[in-house]
Formats: C-alpha cells, structure tokens, sequence
C-alpha cells in the first residue's frame, strides 16, 4: 500500500476512475484548495463556485470562524457516542432549537438521515397520537422531489435513474404533483396519511419555485386534516434563498423542518430534525439514533456555521444578489436563444437551455464555463443551477455575471 499523491489532474481523475465506483459523472476538473468564493485546481487554475457543495458551502469555503471552532473541538473531544452525555450537546440543542423555535433537535449526519429521520418521526406520531392502524401510515411526497439515494429515499422518487433497478421500494409513500394544493387535499382526506414531505423549492428537479401561497396552502391542509408538515429544508435552508429558511416566506411553520448541507458550512456531514415535543417525544431511547449524531466536534462546527450566517447576515445578501442575477440573466435572455427562462430565490438559481432534457447542451455549456473560470453543474441536460457561496460580493458577483455572459454568448452548440 503506497500512498501516491497525483502529478497533476490528469492522473487524479485517472486514479479516481481507477479505484473510485462509478457512481458520478464529474466535470473535469480536480480541485486541490478553497477560500470563500473561489476553488482551485491543481495547476493553480483559479475558479468562482457556482455549485458551493449542492449549497453545502454557503459560508464560503473554508469559512475561518468554523474551521477555527473545527480544529480548537478536534483537540479537545470528538466522539463520545449518545451511550453517555457530552458537554457539547446540550449548549448546542439549546442553540439550534431557539434559532428556528422549536422544542426539541435530534441530531444526525447526512440529509438523507434527516429525511429518514423525519419518516421515523412521523409514521410513530401517526400510530401513538394520529391513531392510525398499525402498519398503514401513509407518507405523501411530491413529484421531482429528491432527498438522496437510501432505499427509502429512492423509493418516494419518480426519476428512474434513481430508482430503476434497486427495487422493492419502501410501502407506503404516494406522489402527487409539486405545486398542486387540489391533489394533496385529495390524499389528505386518508385517514391513514401521516405527513406530507416537501422542499419548499425543488433543488435536484432544476430550482422548481412553487406558486406564491403554496406553503401556506400545505401549511393550512395539513393542519386541517391533522397530518405532519414535513419541510425537507437540507438545500434550500440556512439563508439560502434570501431567509434563514425558505418556508419564512410565507405563513408556512412545519411541523418537522429537515436540515443538512449548510448546517455544517460543508466542512462534514452535520443534519438536524427539529419538532415541537408532540411530535419528537414519539421516539424513545433505544428506537432511533447514529453513533455519529450530536457528537461535540459536529455540535460546534454547527454552532460556529450557524453563527456566520446570523452574523454576516448572509440570508440579505442572498436575497439582495440574488436579485441582481436574476435581473442579469433576464438581460442576457434578451441578447440570445441559448437561454430562455431564469428561476429561484436568493441565491438559489437555475437558467433553462434552449434543447431538450435529454441533451448535452447544458454539460457543454458548464465546460465552457470551466474554461473561462467559473464551475456549475447541469441538474438535467437542460437545465444548469447557479448557487455561489452566500459570501459572494457585489464585486466578485459583477465579475461571475460577465463570464457567463461571455461564455453564452461565445457558445455554439455542439
Ligand atoms: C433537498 C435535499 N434533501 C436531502 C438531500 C440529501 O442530502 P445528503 O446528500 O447529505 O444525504 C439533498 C441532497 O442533495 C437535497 O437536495
């Protein structure tokens, strides 16, 4: 066993495809150093980040405030297990819990254990307090929706690069479309259905905004028909689309709100779930945890990446740059048929390539973008998502909006 470090990218990438699974399609690219808005390769090439970790990043890569509270915990204590108490913990519930008011956190790693987590939660509430028969509680998710790639989570998915051939899928969850208050009334009136789970913007479908007052409407069903709102906020949460939460827009408090990415500012994998005790004290010892979970090096680093957004007041700056791309990308539509449409919230953004879904335009579109300085990545071969850290300044944003309108305006199709 030798340990190689590569010569250049060329071997990286080589060396990844080698002894790596082949589960990702990455641009090539090989990233070897961050600092706030920018990356760079291992020839020094320097890059703006327009993807921030699927918006893992939001406080910029590697913010000093978090990796100072990383390294100072990582000397102190890391792992204790929940098998005893920890003096991290319990300062760290109490300050996660006020921030988003709520009673209660359970802490996790990965989003997708928040997602599973939040499925836990709700099936049990709906057995002890909801009364629904043993074995039938029912979940309701809506089309597009993506929460990662466990066996539960591809089994609430109507993409069939996600689901196909991993089955038999999880009993109990139905679909119906996103944005569509008629059709979940319509599954709300099942005694049997538990919790309806949603992103208040669809991420992984291509930054899908629902109409105005859709949240509420959720909000307002769900109450009406005593089932739990379940907001999967893991990407668009943590001032992401110009709130600290994106359900703020609107009268829409969930039940159980769901957290990741961010939480952590990207430096590991740190979820939380957060519910009032009606609903979290449904779980008792013994019947859900992590050995990961609520750990004092993660405790601190969410402290610390929570602290950057309030205190940088990153949540205004998304929403106030936000609309200045937008507004740019509108500009740019004008100039040219490559790109048609530009969506989102904050700095939670998708444009639309004039070609089909099943095209390489958007792919191509992201390799020019690599050449001229600037990462992305296509979320279908249509649609590319723009989502720079929330650090990101007036200046820097200036200078991304001209490479992409460069880069558009340079591009023949292939
Ligand atoms: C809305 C949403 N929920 C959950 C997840 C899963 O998070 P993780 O990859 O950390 O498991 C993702 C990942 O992209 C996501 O976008």
């Amino acid at each position: 066993m030798i340990w190689t470090l590569p010569h250049d990218s060329a071997q990286a990438m080589q060396m990844e495809n080698d002894f790596g699974a082949h589960n990702y399609h990455p641009l090539p690219v090989v990233l070897d150093r961050g600092e706030g808005v920018c990356v760079w390769d291992l020839e020094g090439n320097k890059f703006f980040d327009f993807l921030s970790a699927y918006s893992a990043v939001n406080q910029g890569h590697c913010h000093p405030h978090i990796i100072g509270a990383l390294t100072e915990q990582a000397k102190t204590l890391t792992l204790t297990s929940r098998a005893f108490y920890n003096s991290s913990l319990g300062p760290y519930e109490k300050f996660i819990t006020e921030l988003f008011g709520y009673d209660k956190v359970l802490p996790m790693n990965t989003g997708v254990e928040g997602g599973e987590t939040s499925n836990k939660l709700a099936r049990k509430w709906g057995y002890m307090k909801k009364g629904i028969p043993e074995n039938q509680a029912r979940i309701i998710f809506a089309k597009g929706n993506f929460w990662g790639r466990t066996l539960a989570a591809i089994s609430s998915s109507d993409d069939p690069a996600s689901y196909t051939g991993f089955g038999p899928y999880m009993p109990g969850y139905s679909l119906i479309p996103y944005n569509d208050l008629e059709a979940l009334e319509a599954e709300l009136k099942d005694s049997n259905v538990c919790a309806f789970m949603v992103e208040p913007i669809q991420g992984e479908a291509g930054v899908v905004v629902p109409d105005k007052g859709y949240l509420a409407g959720v909000r307002k069903l769900c109450t009406k028909y005593n089932v739990l709102f379940i907001a999967d906020e893991v990407q668009t949460g943590i001032g992401r689309t110009g709130k600290l939460l994106a359900t703020d827009y609107e009268d829409a408090r969930p039940d159980i709100l769901v957290l990741g990415k961010a939480l952590s500012g990207g430096v590991f994998p740190v979820s939380a779930v957060l519910a009032d005790d009606e609903v979290m004290l449904c779980i008792g010892p013994g019947e859900h945890g992590s050995t990961f979970g609520g750990n004092p090096l993660a405790c601190h680093v969410a402290k610390a990446a929570l602290e950057v957004i309030v205190n940088e007041n990153l949540a205004d700056n998304a929403l106030n740059l936000g609309e200045q791309f937008r507004a740019a990308m509108r500009d740019l539509i004008a100039e040219t048929d490559l790109v048609t449409h530009v969506r989102g919230k904050g700095l939670l953004n998708a444009v639309i390539i004039n070609d089909t879904p099943d095209s390489s335009t958007a792919w191509d579109l992201c390799v020019a973008l690599k050449d001229n300085g600037l990462l992305a990545k296509p979320t279908h071969g249509n649609i590319i998502r723009f989502a720079p850290p929330l650090v990101i300044t007036e200046e820097e944003l200036a200078a991304c909006i001209g490479i992409i309108r460069k880069t558009v305006l340079e591009f023949k199709k292939g």
